[in-house]
């Protein structure tokens, strides 16, 4: 068991690459607060672990939201006494607009959902790992942290912003045994886009990152990134800090 008696908070649980983190980080031990936005979808990973053995909580939140956020951490505390594990995994796309048309709605999402909501969570995390010892975070970017060619420039703005802060948090924290990675995942099999409003799309940014889609080399399935962060999350890691590691097939090395 990789994660025997490790307490990991697990943000974005109820669906796709956390639902799977949730899963295998349960099936290695450890005992998890997964938390997510939808209550249902949240309910239906706390139900399936729990039905296979695992130790699980669930708590419903907004990342965006400073409270909720920090909630989830200091829930964790309360329910387990201790976090070494946050799993920063929350996260939406946008709809593929160029900085010469992005809505100023969607920006503003975009740096709430995927970078300003694991600043909360990381931040109250930190403040809890450093008294209780050290502790590991991982964040899930994108391939769109380190490619201008993926997404639209508010997902990829957010998801560059990301790596930043996990560089930041790597740097700032490495000698009180706080470690913090990123995952860039390629495509990955989840309900990401099919979540999203069919209308929404802008058709001339679509079309440009479409050019850079048409080279991956595949779709990975939301295990193939939780395996990544189970490594990174385990003393397996324990000299890896500030690492931005790819999970995209080759995507990233043409
Ligand atoms: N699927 C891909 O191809 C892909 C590629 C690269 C990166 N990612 C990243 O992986 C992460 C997980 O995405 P996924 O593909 O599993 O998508 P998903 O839509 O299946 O899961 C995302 C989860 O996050 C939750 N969520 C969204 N906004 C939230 C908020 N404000 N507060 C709390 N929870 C919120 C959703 O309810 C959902 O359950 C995201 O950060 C995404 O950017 C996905």
């Amino acid at each position: 068991m990789r994660l025997k008696d490790k307490v990991a908070v697990i943000t974005g649980a109820g669906s796709g690459i956390g639902r799977a983190t949730a899963e295998l980080f349960a099936a290695e031990g450890a005992a998890v607060l997964a938390s997510d936005l939808n209550a249902g979808s949240l309910e239906e990973t706390v139900v399936a672990i729990r039905s296979a053995g695992g130790r699980i909580i669930g708590v419903q939140g907004n990342v965006t939201l400073r409270a909720e956020a920090e909630a989830m951490i200091d829930q964790a505390i309360d329910h387990y006494g201790r976090i070494d594990v946050l799993v920063n995994n929350a996260g939406a796309m946008d709809y593929n607009h160029g900085v010469g048309s992005v809505p100023d709605d969607v920006w503003d999402r975009m740096l709430a959902v995927n970078l300003t909501g694991p600043m909360f969570t990381s931040r109250r995390a930190v403040q809890c790992m450093l008294t209780g010892g050290g502790g590991a975070i991982v964040n899930v970017a994108s391939a769109a942290g380190a490619s201008g060619a993926v997404a639209g420039a508010a997902y990829t703005s957010s998801k560059h912003g990301l790596i930043g802060l996990t560089r930041s948090t790597a740097w700032m924290y490495a000698q009180q045994n706080i470690r913090c990675n990123a995952i860039l995942p390629g495509g990955v099999q989840t309900s990401i886009v099919s979540s999203m409003d069919p209308n929404k799309w802008d058709a001339e940014g679509t079309a440009r990152v479409g050019v850079f889609h048409q080279t991956m080399p595949g779709i990975l399935e939301p295990i193939d990134i939780a395996l990544l962060a189970l490594f990174l999350a385990s003393d397996e890691a324990r000299q890896i800090n500030g690492a931005l590691v790819s999970a995209d097939g080759g995507w990233l090395a043409n």
